[in-house]
């Protein structure tokens, strides 16, 4: 079990009220398959086209004060997919890890992980490790990618160690509360989101950071995740600055 502190300092909530853009942007980048389609191309050209505007929307964030992106590249449910696609994307990600390395480090991008890594092959994991690892000095935007993460696996595996602490006693059943279960959680280090964007015209949220969103704002926009710009986020961004979150409480 880990503790907050290394993120979210009173200053950092200060300045939070000082503006109003989103903190913690979550994305779902839905829309690469259908893109690709259009063009009467295969699926993957779609997932290739997807990896370039994720470099492009990682270096906006911190002109527009996004300090935490966490993106949904491959959910639990995606192994669905045929054998072609999947080990397409894995490879996908590994060249995307070893291609950016260098950059995100230098950009002073924090790089971390969420999701079950049993599944994955031993090659990406090693990969995954070690940008976490090159990247863990840096305090710019804090990148985080989910990669075979569903929002229930998340939960079921943060129980399950709960349940393990119980047992042994290091944790006391009167002890479990809403402040507790979210340390066990993948995203344990990280904020909330405060607004979540699912690309290509589907509103639904997949399974994506289901107890972290309980508060979020959301967007479902109908561009196809290839199409997303640094100006669309832009637009997305004044535009929740706009909205009144109550939290379930009464403005005064
Ligand atoms: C959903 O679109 C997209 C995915 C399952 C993969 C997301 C992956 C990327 C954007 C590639 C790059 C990511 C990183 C981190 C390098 P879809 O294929 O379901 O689209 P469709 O609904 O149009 O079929």
């Amino acid at each position: 079990m880990s503790s907050k502190n290394d993120i979210g300092t009173d200053s950092d909530a200060t300045e939070e009220q000082e503006r109003s853009g989103p903190r913690h942007v979550a994305i779902i980048m839905d829309g690469n398959g259908r893109w690709a389609q259009a063009r009467g191309r295969p699926r993957l050209f779609g997932h290739h086209a997807g990896a370039k505007r994720v470099r492009e929307v990682v270096e906006c964030c911190p002109e527009l004060g996004v300090k935490y992106l966490t993106i949904f590249a491959f959910s639990t449910e995606n192994w669905k997919r045929t054998q072609v696609e999947i080990s397409g994307l894995m490879s996908l990600f590994r060249r995307y890890i070893s291609k950016e390395m260098k950059a995100l480090a230098a950009r002073n991008v924090r790089v971390r992980f969420i999701g079950d890594r049993l599944r994955l092959d031993d090659k990406l994991v090693r990969l995954m490790d070690e940008l976490e690892h090159e990247t863990e000095g840096n305090d710019g935007t804090h990148l985080t990618i989910a990669l075979n993460y569903g929002g229930r696996d998340e939960v079921a595996r943060a129980t399950k160690r709960l349940a393990e602490d119980v047992a042994t006693g290091l944790l006391a059943p009167e002890d479990v509360d809403e402040e507790t279960l979210p340390r066990y959680l993948d995203t344990h280090v990280l904020p909330d989101p405060d607004l979540v964007i699912r690309t290509s015209g589907e509103a639904r949220i997949s399974n994506f950071l289901l107890w972290q969103s309980a508060y979020a704002e959301y967007e479902f926009i109908d561009t196809l995740w290839p199409d997303f710009t640094a100006e669309e986020l832009g637009r997305l961004c004044r535009s929740y600055g706009t909205r009144d979150r109550r939290f379930g409480a009464v403005k005064k």
